[in-house]
């Protein structure tokens, strides 16, 4: 996966409700290591695939981009997510 392409495509795909990690519409549900663990299926198993899956398909209020990014774009900004919360954002 590109990491450059990755925060390209988050800046202008994720930002407006995830911008430095947060979550501006479920503030609860940021994008930390640990929120990460806690919410998303699979996330231990295979940490990338189980954020890829979300941006996929979408869940509740955060819509799926399934059709709007290529999977290539989706692996990239699911391994530039990953890498930014293994640092701590
Ligand atoms: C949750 C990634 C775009 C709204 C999440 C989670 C990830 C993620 C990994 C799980 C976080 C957790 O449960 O702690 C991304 C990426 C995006 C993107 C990589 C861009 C490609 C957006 C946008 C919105 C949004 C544009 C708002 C319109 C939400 C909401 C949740 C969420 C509301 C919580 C969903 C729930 O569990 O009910 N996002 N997101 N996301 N995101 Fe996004």
């Amino acid at each position: 996966a590109n990491l450059a392409s990755g925060s390209q495509v988050f800046a202008a795909n994720c930002n407006a409700c995830h911008m430095g990690g947060k979550n501006v519409i479920m503030a609860n549900k940021t994008l930390s290591k640990a929120d990460l663990a806690k919410y998303l299926k699979g996330f231990s198993d295979d940490a990338q695939a189980a954020i890829a899956y979300q941006v996929t398909n979408g869940k509740n209020a955060m819509p799926a981009f399934k059709g709007r990014l290529t999977p290539t774009q989706i692996e990239d900004v699911s391994a530039y997510v990953l890498s930014k919360a293994e640092k701590g954002w």
